[in-house]
């Protein structure tokens, strides 16, 4: 751990901690990447009635599109990692994401809906953000699980056979992912709305 975690944590002057940042923005990054070429994988065997439109969807073709998404994949799962194991060694995640109380879910998603949720201090989550960011981390384990029994059904088959074989499996990836969009869609509302938010998550106060 570096000095600088130990102290912002003491004085409360930092809301995130530089470790934090960065494995945040490579994170976005990653992400961008994944589902881009999530979406081309998929426009090359559709799973619905729909395509993802060319412009949006990354890689060009099928076999450009699984070049990015391997070379992606990698920083995702390293980057994902460190956040997670810092997350739980640092006590981050115990102080901000826990405890979840479904009264209080509730209590904040109508505030929320009535404009009467405050954002005051950013360096307290309110539920539904520790609800949402918890469940974000949740489908993140859950896609690259999906993404493994896809990837190496034959090597990985006990993996393949938990989300009930490979089709399944594929579909669990796709509503991951479609989970995970749904989740930086409203983030990003929320971030442009929220002042000082995504200057905090940029310079760490
Ligand atoms: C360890 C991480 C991951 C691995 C090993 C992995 C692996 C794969 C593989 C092998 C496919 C091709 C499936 C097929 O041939 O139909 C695929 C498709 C796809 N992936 Fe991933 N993936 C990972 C992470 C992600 C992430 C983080 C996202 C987006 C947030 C994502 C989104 C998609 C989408 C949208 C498809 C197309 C769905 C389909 O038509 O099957 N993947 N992935
Ligand atoms: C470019 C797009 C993104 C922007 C502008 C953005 C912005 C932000 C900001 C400003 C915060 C601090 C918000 C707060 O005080 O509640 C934050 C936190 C967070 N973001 Fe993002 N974000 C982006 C993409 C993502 C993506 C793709 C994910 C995951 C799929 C993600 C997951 C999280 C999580 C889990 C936190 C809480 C981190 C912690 O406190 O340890 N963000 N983001």
């Amino acid at each position: 751990m570096t000095a600088e975690t130990i102290t912002t944590v003491d004085t409360g002057a930092t809301i995130h901690p530089r470790w934090v940042r960065i494995c945040h923005w490579i994170n976005a990054l990653a992400i961008l990447v994944m589902i881009g070429s999530g979406w081309q994988i998929y426009n090359a065997s559709p799973l619905f009635d729909f395509v993802f439109p060319r412009q949006i969807a990354l890689g060009n073709w099928l076999a450009g599109a699984l070049l990015w998404h391997f070379a992606a994949m990698w920083l995702f799962v390293v980057n994902g990692l460190v956040y997670v194991l810092l997350g739980f060694a640092t006590g981050r995640f115990r102080r901000k994401f826990v405890p979840i109380h479904a009264g209080e879910v509730v209590a904040d998603v109508k505030a929320a809906l009535t404009g009467h949720l405050a954002h005051d201090d950013l360096a307290v989550y309110n539920a539904v953000q520790k609800l949402l960011y918890v469940g974000v981390i949740l489908a993140g384990a859950i896609i690259v699980l999906s993404g493994l029994a896809i990837w190496k059904p034959v090597q990985l088959q006990a993996l393949t056979m938990l989300f009930g074989g490979y089709d399944a499996a594929r579909y669990v990836h796709f509503i991951a992912m479609a989970a995970i969009a749904g989740f930086v869609a409203i983030h990003m509302v929320m971030t442009f709305v929220v002042p000082k938010s995504l200057r905090a998550m940029i310079t760490g106060r």
